[in-house]
């Protein structure tokens, strides 16, 4: 068997857990005492599991189900609602308490490819590579490597389904490289597949939730896949066997969360980073705040770090709340989403989400220029000021600073693009629903901005847009209802009219070529919304757009008429025998290659459908 089915065991995460506790900075180690896997039952799960009369499980069935099982329906399953306040050292305390010890069951022997299916041998024609077919994060996949026309796409067609176990959403950025497809899921587990059949080469057992796309770099004679998972961890694999080469934390903070894709330049990764601190806020005891936005540069040979880029300065103590908990100041500013690489200056943009507390500071909210060499922020073009928000504000908590918002991050990559007179632009699209034109030699001075859409907490351009050097396309999200943080998921009211749209902008000016108004959702039902939250994805003459009501669309870059429509949030018959559904689509947008489109589909963090599933789509024959 050449699978490398590795398995790290719930107990050695947690003692590598407690040894980096001493690592945190001052700022940041003030919960330092173990914590009680039986407290945390009691305080946060036992008035659900404890009463037989409710529909949730008995306290002996969840005792029944492994602890890594029961960390992933917390991490991003069924629980995540009631577990948006917790941090990582209770959440791993209670699913020890309550589970078995032992990982999952390794896949059944059938779903691996026979043994004349090897990894990578395909044509090299047949690659997206990261995030973004290239490094300048367009989303764009030349003609060469889609191998599909507007004729073919109208012509897609269901060619095979891959199930992720146990999962209530399957959000990762499928790569692919070489005729194989790798892809992270909610569990953790990290796939290489067989793209034409989705027969299994082997998969590895990560930390925490993979959503990132998993990063293929040239090291010597090997291929190493570079990837971070939601708990802070990066990895490098063999990208053909699967096995670990390195692994290390890039993040000292509890509520690290590693959401945007790596970028590789000369044998270097970069790597961004992002929390989970302004949800931990919800709770008025918690010292908010004192993450740090930040990316690392680590030589991709044996994971060592070059440097490390803060977005903001190291906090101070700022005061208390009016529950008495110690506030801390600056943080955030969290960079949520891929670098883009501009070799010929030497820079690598990132772009940046809003600060956490006060003082609010001139990072947040920005686009920001890095040198590539040492790390050193050379400039900053902030476009919303004084947004410092947590997740507290929605319900005048404790922890929401004086600013209260407007909450305007940016989730998404600034593109770097010619416009059709030549001239550099990087465009970026923010959370308020305007699209920035910056100019690269003037450190960023805006050129145009467009509004694309209202804006708002989960509005706006929120995990990318797409562009042919002609046109940028961009989507919203402007979901509109009652969110239900508190319940298990599946608990939103959406209003099943508002929200999406897709707007082609011309790049010299922003000028608007066409509008495609959004589809409401026929029939209503929970979990539906029109929002177009979902990053695009773009080959020559079609864009394609997932939407939260389970749809995945193609549109004609011409006028923007719908050229493609299908419906994922049904279930499937899957090639590895897992019982799977479809739902929203957000997060990473379909990946285009060697004539086949591959999509993930579900999404229940924000009130969205859940759903397990991978689709893999061809033209009929
Ligand atoms: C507000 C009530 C509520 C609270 C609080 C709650 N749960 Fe649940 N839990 C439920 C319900 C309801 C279900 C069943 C959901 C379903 O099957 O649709 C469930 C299901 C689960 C499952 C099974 C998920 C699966 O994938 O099948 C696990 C594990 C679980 N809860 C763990 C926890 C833990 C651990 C806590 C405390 C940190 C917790 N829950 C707190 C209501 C709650």
């Amino acid at each position: 068997m050449r699978h490398a089915w590795t398995s790290a065991s719930l107990l050695s995460r947690i003692a590598v857990y407690v040894l980096f506790i001493c690592a945190i900075p001052a700022a940041s180690a003030q919960n330092a005492a173990p914590v009680s896997g039986a407290e945390v039952y009691q305080k946060r799960c036992a008035t659900c599991h404890d009463q037989t009369s409710s529909q949730a499980l008995s306290r002996d069935m969840l005792q029944k189900m492994s602890a890594a099982r029961i960390l992933r329906t917390l991490d991003f399953g069924l629980m995540m609602g009631v577990a948006y306040p917790m941090k990582r050292d209770e959440r791993e305390a209670v699913a020890s308490f309550l589970g078995t010890k032992g990982g999952d069951a390794p896949p059944p022997a059938s779903t691996f490819c026979s043994a004349g299916i090897r990894p990578m041998s395909g044509p090299a024609t047949e690659s997206w590579s990261g995030w973004s077919p290239s490094s300048l994060n367009t989303r764009y996949q030349p003609a060469e490597q889609a191998g599909l026309t507007m004729g073919q796409v109208r012509h897609l067609k269901l060619k095979w389904a891959l199930g992720f176990p146990g999962d209530v959403t399957a959000f990762a950025a499928p790569t692919v490289v070489n005729g194989t497809l790798f892809v992270g899921s909610a569990g953790g587990a990290v796939q290489a597949l067989d793209a034409k059949t989705g027969c299994l080469h082997w998969m590895f057992q990560a930390n925490g939730p993979v959503r990132a796309a998993l990063l293929p770099v040239r090291n010597g004679s090997l291929y190493s896949l570079v990837f971070g998972d939601l708990t802070g961890w990066v990895y490098s694999l063999d990208a053909k066997t699967g096995k670990q080469l390195w692994k290390r934390r890039v993040e000292e903070h509890e509520a690290a969360r590693l959401t945007g894709s790596p970028v590789a330049q000369n044998g270097v990764v970069f790597v961004p980073a992002a929390s989970w601190e302004e949800s931990r806020s919800v709770d008025p005891q918690y010292p908010c705040c004192t993450f740090r936005g930040s990316l690392t540069a680590l030589r991709v040979s044996d994971g060592s770090v070059v440097w490390k880029s803060y977005m903001v300065d190291p906090p101070k103590k700022t005061g208390s709340n009016s529950a008495g908990a110690l506030q801390w100041g600056p943080s955030g500013a969290p960079v949520w989403s891929a670098p883009t690489i501009d070799a010929k200056r030497g820079l690598l943009y990132v772009t940046t989400g809003d600060n956490y507390s006060s003082p609010a500071t001139t990072t947040s909210d920005a686009v920001m220029a890095l040198d590539m060499k040492t790390g050193r922020i050379v400039w900053s073009q902030q476009v919303t000021a004084n947004d410092a928000y947590t997740s507290a504000c929605r319900s005048k908590g404790a922890n929401c600073p004086p600013e209260n918002g407007p909450d305007y991050d940016f989730g998404s990559s600034a593109l770097l693009v010619h416009s059709p007179s030549g001239r550099e632009i990087l465009v970026a699209g923010q959370k308020s629903g305007v699209v920035y034109a910056l100019d690269p030699d003037k450190k960023g001075k805006i050129l145009w901005q467009t509004r694309v859409g209202k804006g708002g907490l989960n509005g706006g351009v929120q995990w990318g847009m797409a562009s042919d050097e002609q046109k940028v396309y961009a989507a919203v999200s402007d979901v509109s209802g009652v969110m239900n943080t508190a319940g298990p998921v599946g608990g939103a009211t959406f209003d099943p009219a508002q929200g999406g749209g897709l707007t082609a902008l011309h790049l010299e000016d922003g000028e608007k070529a066409w509008f495609a108004p959004s589809h409401p959702c026929d029939p209503p039902r929970p979990g539906c919304s029109p929002g177009q939250s979902a990053a695009l994805s773009l080959i020559p003459g079609v864009v394609f757009s997932g939407s939260l009501d389970g749809h995945m669309r193609a549109f004609a870059t011409e006028d923007g008429q719908v050229v493609w429509d299908f419906d994922t949030a049904k279930e499937y018959a899957t090639v590895n025998g897992v019982q799977a559904k479809g739902g929203s689509l957000d997060g990473a947008g379909p990946v285009i290659v060697g004539g086949m489109i591959f999509v993930n589909s579900g999404y229940p963090r924000n009130g969205g459908m859940p759903g397990n599933v991978l689709l893999a789509f061809a033209p009929e024959d």
